[in-house]
């Protein structure tokens, strides 16, 4: 097992790791299989959704790992067609009963949809199932500032988290920044690029020589020098083992700064316009 992972502060008494496992594309089986190598490897912090199909095999996975659930901060995600205040109070149940959880550690928005314009009653939801200590933290998922005050001014609650596409060619200064200062905490999906070319940038791969780390470590490192939490998936366990064995090196202020420089390399998608599950193709 890497070094210790730290945590960060949700609200008191709820820490969360600052590294967790991706699963999107994992299929019941590979998250079974895949989750107790995570937890040898020192993964706590499992992502998983309603939309990825996969909450039965993570809850499996995580009952077969050996380690106590309670050791475990595990997180999932209200689909689109469940806005709405009722459906998003049984979209949680159904989380529950699929995975085979008492319950999740943290519960969130997956999108905010203005366009269905149910977001805000959706979020009321979930802070009533926080309230009642059915979830222990919940959050949203690609919420832009303006959707975050939005729920600040009507509900009088920040989430405790939003998770957002980040990562060095996707850095969202300002979108982090102004979470960070309202007490959300941002977690980077898609922390890698997908592992896409991203891992082959110059000023990556001169970096991760540099350190004697590898491409993906140098690019995980960076995000949490930032404060930020990264969820990579991945489905080798020798990259599982690798992804989290970042916590004994550092860069420097100007290294972070120089992978920053990568900003505008890729296209977000946008959150003003996604509706998951109701009528585009995409399927996140
Ligand atoms: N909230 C949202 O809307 C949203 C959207 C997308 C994703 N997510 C969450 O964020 C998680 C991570 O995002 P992601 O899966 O899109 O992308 P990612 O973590 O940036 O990249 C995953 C890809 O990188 C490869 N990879 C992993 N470790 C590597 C390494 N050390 N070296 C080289 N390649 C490596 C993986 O391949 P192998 O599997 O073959 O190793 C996989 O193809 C998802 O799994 C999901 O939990 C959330």
């Amino acid at each position: 097992m890497s070094a210790a992972v730290p945590t960060v502060s949700l609200r008191p008494e709820v820490d969360m790791p600052q590294i967790g496992l991706g699963t999107w594309m994992m299929d019941d089986g590979t998250a079974a299989r895949l989750i107790p190598e995570a937890a040898a490897a020192g993964y706590r912090l499992v992502d998983t959704a309603a939309r990825y199909g996969n909450e039965a095999g993570v809850g499996q996975g995580i009952r077969s790992s050996g380690i106590p659930r309670e050791q475990f901060f595990v997180t999932s995600k209200l689909t689109g067609r469940d806005h709405g205040h009722d459906k998003a109070l049984a979209g949680y149940r159904t989380s529950l009963e699929t995975t085979g959880l008492d319950y999740l550690d943290l519960f969130m928005i997956h999108w905010p949809m203005p366009r269905i314009g149910l977001y805000v009653e959706t979020w009321q939801a979930l802070c009533a199932l926080r309230g009642e200590g059915r979830v222990r933290a919940v959050g949203v998922s690609n919420f832009l500032p303006a959707h975050l005050d939005r729920l600040a001014q009507e509900s009088g609650v920040w989430p405790d988290v939003d998770q957002i596409q980040l990562n060095p060619r996707i850095p969202h200064r300002e979108w982090r920044e102004y979470a960070q200062q309202r007490g959300v905490t941002v977690q980077s999906w898609s922390p890698l690029g997908k592992g896409g070319s991203l891992l082959q940038e110059p000023v990556v791969t001169s970096l991760a020589a540099a350190h004697g780390k590898s491409p993906a470590q140098v690019v995980l490192r960076w995000h949490i020098q930032l404060g930020l939490v990264p969820i990579p998936k991945s489905s080798h366990p020798d990259r599982l083992a690798e992804n989290i064995d970042i916590f004994d090196f550092r860069l420097s202020g100007e290294e972070v700064t120089a992978m920053t420089t990568l900003a505008g390399g890729e296209e977000p998608m946008d959150p003003e316009t996604f509706e998951q599950d109701l009528a585009g193709s995409w399927q996140r």
